[in-house]
């Protein structure tokens, strides 16, 4: 069974598909203002790297089409959206890439067209919508482009390491199709490889047993879920013999923020003797930043850590500590699985070839 779009753009509105409510429904939001997309980020109702990247670029276009402001208007009107939309996440790099990109087009497309005369004014809107959606489509087709091809350069490392492991959710709900971390496993999976997922349930909001239990599922790929705290059980039982995880930034000297609870799992690979993979697309890593220390870690709400599902687990009060995402040191990371290929031994030197 086919898994749903995480975003789909078509007629001027932008669908995106409601991550909170999986795995039980399946319902898309249907925005058309730059606030519902906001929110719909800022809530996890869209998340994964790459996948708000894309909800971001287009939610910079919605009614532009049909907006009566004139050209100056316009143009502020898309950087106060740019700078909303940029804030809701602050570790994903993709995001303020996929931003930068569009915001790059209307810059430029203002440049050339703001002294139109008054006519002409009227149709800028919509050549300006056209320009950006233009962006936008590039942005997601890229991305579609690059998780297949770190399927293909990922899936012979599962061919030899069929057990696997991974953390939160980096499979096709988190991109704009089949995924990074999951996308070696799908097409290992597709030419008979027998595939089998350790996938961890990944506290606080259970992205691991939602998202990538469902996906897999979908896909027919074999999967056992545990909760975060028995990867290391499992692997001593020898059950894992790969982990592969997704990458929310990636630092010039290969430092990697993804999911918390990431670190532990490269952690315990090192101890195990496991190898420990970072799948991501070459906009997941931000030469501009040095090192990982670097990276501006997102605090979300304590009630995430308060409650399960929305039901109360700790008392009302407790202090909560809740980091979005931990930095694992380069050092720790076997390798990064890219669309130019397989980086082993992740450094600045490499990286800045590799970009
Ligand atoms: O908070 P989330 O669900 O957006 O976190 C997602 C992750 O940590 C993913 O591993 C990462 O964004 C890569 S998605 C291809």
């Amino acid at each position: 069974m086919a898994i749903p779009k995480s975003v789909v753009f078509d007629s001027g509105k932008l669908r995106i598909l409601d991550q909170t409510l999986l795995p039980g429904t399946e319902v898309y939001l249907e925005c058309t203002s730059v606030e519902q997309v906001v929110r719909a980020i800022s809530n996890l109702s869209v998340r994964g790297a790459p996948a708000i990247g894309i909800a971001a670029a287009y939610g910079l276009i919605l009614g532009l089409e049909h907006s009566s402001l004139d050209s100056t208007a316009l143009q502020q009107e898309i950087r106060d959206r740019a700078v909303r939309l940029k804030a809701t996440r602050p570790t994903a790099v993709n995001l303020c890439w996929a931003v930068d990109r569009v915001l790059v087009v209307a810059e430029r497309f203002y440049d050339q067209n703001a002294d139109t005369t008054v006519s002409e004014e009227e149709r800028y809107g919509a050549r300006l919508a056209r320009a950006l959606r233009q962006a936008a489509d590039s942005i997601f087709d890229e991305d579609r482009k690059a998780c297949r091809l770190i399927g293909e350069n990922g899936r012979h490392l599962i061919r030899q390491r069929p057990r696997v492991l991974t953390h939160c959710n980096a499979g096709s709900l988190a991109v704009s199709e089949l995924g990074t971390a999951l996308a070696p496993i799908y097409l290992a999976h597709q030419q008979g490889v027998p595939v089998h997922v350790y996938v961890d349930e990944t506290r606080p909001l259970l992205q691991g047993s939602r998202l990538t239990a469902f996906e897999l599922g979908r896909q027919g790929v074999d999967c056992t879920l545990i909760s975060d705290n028995m990867a290391a059980h499992v692997m001593s039982l020898g059950q894992v013999d790969l982990v592969i995880v997704g990458a929310d930034r990636v630092a010039a000297n290969g430092d990697t923020a993804n999911k918390i609870g990431t670190l532990n799992l490269a952690i315990l690979c090192d101890h195990f003797n496991i190898p420990f993979y970072v799948a991501c697309p070459c906009s997941t890593i931000d030469l501009g930043t040095d090192t990982g220390s670097q990276i501006e870690i997102e605090e979300r709400a304590p009630e995430e850590v308060r409650q399960v599902l929305g039901r109360p687990s700790a008392p009302v009060d407790v202090a909560v500590f809740n980091p979005a995402f931990d930095v694992t040191p380069a050092a720790l990371i076997t390798g990064l699985i890219t669309e130019k290929g397989i980086i082993k031994g992740p450094n600045a030197e490499k990286l800045k070839l590799l970009i």
